[in-house]
């Protein structure tokens, strides 16, 4: 039943300001804390302002906003009434602070996969945010990135975007991107393919990710380097499928050991140009005999292209995908180790008959990838800033690989063994016989290197041991200064 108001309104202090706000404010106030209940009736817009010794003219727009955002309502011929449901209520969510209820890991019945990895993420710093460390594994240049540049290209493709952000697009991405990238990759890396078939992705781990949803199948069977990617091994494993380790030698993976051990796999990952961690390339004979056997087995190769523009002494190997013939190889490349980790845009080439697949995968994933970095992408590519950047990088990168080399040799002589590379962003090392990876990294860390053991890439226990230093991202005079640092504390 409504109840009278009056009494409430003479004891009103308005704050300062524009006085209908004041009233607004006060009022929405009462209405929230409940002293002004729901149902009560107030007082005439007239009465109200003499009242308070307000205008008329103030209460009424102080009572219209009231209306609009539903604190009041009119009934016709009877005034104004408090809402009896008032907004606030039905957005706020009441906070419950008890503790949530418990659920232990073994009941929540989710992907076995993923339960066996969770005891391993949860103590890993991956997990949360992390401070800088040194020798990252994995970490491009970012120091060298144009930020300027980039932020002026940014606020460039949000002028341009303004009525694009409000439409749907194509979920193989931005057309002017993927004609960029199209015509970038064609020259440097020897691609075959037309604009059709490139897709945007959100990097590398997404193309997995969507080879995988998209043409596996649980208990299907595929072919993955040893060592190698272990993101790939954990998204092939967490959708149910076996995962082949196939060793290498110098001419990369054995390809026969795909042929003669495991014909019936469907699809064979593999990063030739940069077989990672160890570094090495896939030879040509080997290449041509994947190929081969891919197209007369009707067999799927995803090639992971992750490094290819971090090659120092000679020139970029041609891309597979750029001999195969027959339509097997589904491309990867990236845009995080060249630009900075938290640029996650990459693209894929895939063979024509995929791409109604490969669209809708995308789409069913997160239907497409953020547009606005999309156009400031398309901006960098086609302005040359992009071509610039990698050359400025590729000459860092390479000074800054021979520093680390020497500065191992000078100071971790009897402790490391750099495994010669000219490519990559980071270095293996074997240890000698007296280290465990366990003890290296345990005094790495007390020095906050982030240096990573060669077991994490592994699906067979080796007894070979090594470590690896990610350097890209640091200066000459970081690299030296904290390879010196360990030397130090290992030698006590
Ligand atoms: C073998 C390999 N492929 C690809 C990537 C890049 O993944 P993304 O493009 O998702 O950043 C990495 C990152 O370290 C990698 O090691």
């Amino acid at each position: 039943m409504a109840t009278s108001s009056s009494a409430y309104f003479p004891h009103l202090i308005l704050p300062k300001g524009q006085i209908k706000d004041g009233l607004y404010c006060v009022l929405r106030d009462a209405i929230l804390e409940g002293r002004l209940s729901g149902g009560t009736k107030l007082p005439s817009s007239r009465a109200l302002a003499e009242m308070m010794s307000i205008s008329r003219n103030s209460v009424l727009a102080a009572l219209d906003r009231l209306l609009d955002e539903g604190y009041l309502l009119t009934k016709p011929s009877s005034g104004t009434y408090v809402a009896a449901v008032i907004p606030d209520q039905l957005i706020h969510i009441q906070q419950d602070l008890n503790q949530p209820a418990y659920i232990p890991t073994q009941t929540l019945n989710i992907n076995p996969h993923i339960a066996s990895l969770l005891p391993h993420w949860q103590k890993s710093s991956l997990s949360s945010s992390q401070e800088r460390k040194i020798f990252h594994v994995g970490v491009g240049c970012v120091d060298l990135f144009p930020h300027q540049l980039w932020g002026k290209l940014l606020s460039r493709a949000w002028r341009q975007s303004y009525y694009q952000l409000g439409q749907f697009h194509d979920p193989r991405g931005y057309l002017p991107l993927r004609q960029a990238i199209c015509k970038y990759v064609r020259s440097t890396r020897g691609l075959n393919f037309t604009e059709d078939q490139i897709l945007i992705v959100n990097g590398t781990q997404q193309a997995i990710h969507l080879a995988a949803y998209a043409l596996l199948q649980p208990q299907e069977q595929v072919c993955l380097d040893e060592p190698g990617y272990d993101s790939a091994l954990n998204i092939f494993r967490s959708f149910g499928i076996h995962v082949h380790a196939i060793n290498s030698d110098d001419e990369g993976m054995k390809i026969s050991e795909i042929i003669e051990n495991y014909p019936e796999s469907k699809l064979i990952y593999t990063a030739p140009s940069h077989q990672f961690p160890l570094g090495g390339t896939l030879s040509l004979a080997r290449r041509l005999a994947l190929l081969e056997w891919a197209a007369q087995q009707q067999k799927w190769i995803f090639e992971d292209d992750y490094n290819s523009e971090f090659r120092y002494g000679t020139h970029p190997i041609q891309a597979l995908q750029g001999l195969d013939q027959q339509q097997r190889v589904i491309y990867s490349g990236t845009f995080s180790k060249m630009m900075f980790p938290e640029f996650r845009l990459g693209f894929m080439v895939v063979p024509e008959a995929l791409i109604d697949v490969f669209s809708l995968a995308k789409y069913h994933t997160d239907v497409r990838s953020s547009y606005l970095e999309q156009v400031a992408l398309a901006l960098f590519i086609q302005e040359g800033h992009y071509a610039r950047h990698v050359r400025k990088v590729r000459k860092a990168c390479y000074e800054r690989q021979l520093v680390l080399i020497e500065a191992i040799a000078q100071h971790l002589p009897d402790v490391l063994t750099v495994q010669p590379t000219d490519s990559g962003i980071h270095v293996v090392c074997w240890l000698n016989d007296s280290w465990t990876e366990q003890n290296f990294i345990a005094q790495c860390a007390k020095v906050d290197l982030a240096v990573q053991p060669l077991s994490r890439y592994c699906q067979i226990k080796s007894q070979k041991t090594a470590v690896l230093f990610g350097y890209a991202a640091h200066t000459p005079d970081e690299i030296r200064t904290n390879i010196a640092k360990l030397a130090w504390l290992i030698k006590g």
